[in-house]
């Protein structure tokens, strides 16, 4: 990885113009993702990324990844299983490392700004014997170590009311003093996205906090995360299994298959003729009567992405 992009580098690729010499040009989607509410124009980038690929040893993941998230938007992450969804997160933070291109989050190469990122990790979920209660969860997120620096006194009178205070941003006031294993997904899920909050951060990263959620809590959350960006400008990236719950709040789309990904509005990305290309396959956009996106005619994903291209 780059340490740092090349100012010289001239006008950046636009969205979906990957650098992979062999696969087929993917359509272009020239919007820079500016639709949609609570954007300012002139924000700056939370993440940059150009040429961007992943393989682990002779395993390519994906390749030619270029992205710009614009600072205080919301952005959904998809794609089929196993595609690299989660794995594009942990670029952003710095757990992986690209094999090629370069990417930048909050204005510095990745990992460097990590206190500044909430995340939450795929599949989080509480033992029903855990008797801490939400608020202690929420408070942890002011003592972990691994994101950020330690407050000082997480104990504190601040911490006290950072906890409270994202508490009660989600929502979780009534519950949160009782213990965490006793709560149903939907109220551990916003206690989740209350401890990724605490610190405040600038970008928050939360790798598919819908799982196993109802509809109604799938759509209470989306409506929670949409808040976040536009009340507090916080940056949301969000992978999501599926898009319907949150599309009526996205600025943009990040859609990940067949080693490749294109970047753009949803109306822009999920089209049939988006996704033809993007799988080189034909594959069908069909709304539903209840307005509902489905995706249908998929390919199934190869067990492994081909092999490294050659360089
Ligand atoms: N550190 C690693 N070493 C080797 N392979 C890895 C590593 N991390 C991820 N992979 C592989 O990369 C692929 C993509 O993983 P990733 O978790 O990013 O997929 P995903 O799109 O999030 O899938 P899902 O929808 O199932 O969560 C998987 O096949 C996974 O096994
Ligand atoms: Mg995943």
């Amino acid at each position: 990885m780059r340490a740092h992009p090349d100012p010289a580098e001239g006008k950046p690729p636009a969205f979906g113009q990957g650098t992979n010499p062999q696969a087929a040009p993917l359509p272009r989607v020239e919007s820079r993702a500016r639709e949609g509410a609570g954007r300012d124009e002139g924000d700056q980038e939370a993440v940059r990324a150009r040429g961007a690929e992943v393989g682990f040893g002779e395993r390519l993941l994906w390749s030619g990844v270029d992205l710009d998230i614009a600072g205080g938007t919301f952005t959904a992450i998809l794609g089929p299983n196993g595609a690299g969804k989660s794995t594009l997160l942990k670029v952003f933070l710095g757990l992986q490392r690209l094999s090629s291109g370069w990417v930048e989050v909050l204005g510095s190469p990745a990992g460097e700004e990590r206190r500044r990122i909430g995340y939450v990790p795929q599949r989080k979920s509480f033992d029903q014997t855990l008797r801490l209660r939400g608020i202690d969860v929420v408070r942890l997120g002011l003592e972990g170590p691994r994101w950020g620096v330690p407050v000082p006194g997480p104990r504190s009178r601040h911490a006290r009311i950072a906890a409270a205070d994202a508490v009660d941003l989600v929502g979780a006031t009534a519950f949160a003093g009782r213990p965490v294993g006793d709560l149903s997904g939907g109220e551990q899920q916003r206690l989740v996205v209350a401890q990724a909050l605490v610190r405040q951060p600038d970008l928050l990263l939360l790798d598919e906090p819908l799982d196993n959620l109802d509809l109604a809590n799938q759509g209470a959350i989306a409506r929670l995360v949409q808040r976040i960006c536009t009340e507090r400008g916080v940056t949301v990236v969000m992978v999501a299994h599926d898009v319907n719950p949150i599309l009526p709040y996205l600025n943009q789309v990040v859609y990940i298959a067949a080693g490749r990904a294109v970047a753009g509005t949803p109306s822009e990305v999920i089209t049939s003729e988006t996704l033809s290309s993007l799988y080189g396959a034909p594959v069908e956009v069909l709304r539903a009567s209840d307005g509902r996106l489905v995706v249908v005619g998929t390919p199934e994903p190869p067990a492994i992405h081909g092999d490294r291209h050659a360089r």
